[in-house]
């Protein structure tokens, strides 16, 4: 997968589809890429293609892609991070998707998955190609959770600790990898990653938003998974040497944000 940032710019959740159904050609490509999809905690995702569903935000298509795995301490993360590389995948070829973790019968989709006591399934989307006009319910859906905006560079991203805030200027070679997480989607559009860049590494941690507590799924962990996601493929594409750790740099935090990961890096 190549032009990152071409396609982080161009994907936006689409909830409105065309009722095509999926050419043989693309569903073809989409399989053959789920075999490549791996996350960096090394924890093995399941994809299925879903006929025949549904879900109350969707109109235009009744294919699914669900994805389920085991139950372990960090699958919200590694689950967040092996979902957006097929949404990305999806976006290449020009089919829509829509993260979908809360809009939908649970139940059905999770009979549908053949989901094990030990297995969760975090998140469906929906597959096919966008109508040219969306439903009236997603645009007021857009507007609810203001689709269209993301916080600001300096709101999200810190230097040296959490006292000071990095510009996109002073960012140099890190700026389109930071950006490329500033412009990813989040449940309810919460954007809850925060960076810190300091020293030969960026600091990956979560601000949790009210009434969102974590829980099973957690949703705003998967958050985080669609930030090292949007980090890592960018940092790649652009010749930066990233090595995923975790690490606590323990980096004194007023709003307790929680640490999740860091990348180390080497222009
Ligand atoms: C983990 C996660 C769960 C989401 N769950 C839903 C959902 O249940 N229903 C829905 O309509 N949109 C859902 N969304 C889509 C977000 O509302 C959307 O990504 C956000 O508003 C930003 O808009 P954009 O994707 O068009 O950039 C979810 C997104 C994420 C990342």
């Amino acid at each position: 997968m190549d032009n990152i940032e071409r396609l982080v710019r161009e994907r936006r959740s689409f909830r409105t589809f065309d009722g095509r159904t999926l050419t043989a050609e693309d569903k073809e490509k989409l399989c053959s890429f789920i075999e490549t999809i791996d996350n960096p905690y090394g924890l093995p995702v399941e994809f299925k293609l879903l006929e025949k569903m549904g879900c109350p935000v969707v109109v235009g298509t009744n294919l699914y892609i669900g994805a389920k795995m085991k139950d372990a301490p960090d699958m919200n993360v590694a689950f967040g991070y092996s979902f957006e590389k097929l949404v990305l995948y999806a976006q290449s070829l020009g089919i829509g998707t829509v993260w979908i973790g809360g809009t939908m019968d649970r139940g059905a989709f999770e009979r549908a998955m053949e989901l094990g006591e030990d297995e969760v399934m975090p998140c469906v989307s929906p597959l096919g190609y966008p109508a040219k006009k969306m439903s009236l319910r997603e645009s007021m859906m857009r507007k609810g959770v203001k689709a269209d905006e993301r916080l600001c560079f300096e709101d999200v991203v810190y230097w040296n600790g959490f006292e000071q805030t990095l510009t996109s200027e002073a960012a140099g070679k890190l700026f389109l990898p930071l950006e490329m997480v500033r412009l990813a989607p989040s449940a309810v559009n919460k954007q809850p990653w925060r960076m810190v860049v300091m020293d030969d590494a960026v600091h990956f941690y979560l601000q949790r938003s009210k009434n969102f507590s974590g829980g099973k799924p957690d949703m705003q962990k998967i958050d985080m998974g669609i930030a090292l996601c949007h980090f890592e493929l960018m940092a790649k594409e652009l010749g930066i040497c990233t090595e995923f750790v975790i690490a606590d740099p323990n980096i004194p935090c007023k709003t307790e944000a929680e640490y999740i990961a860091s990348y180390k890096f080497k222009i």
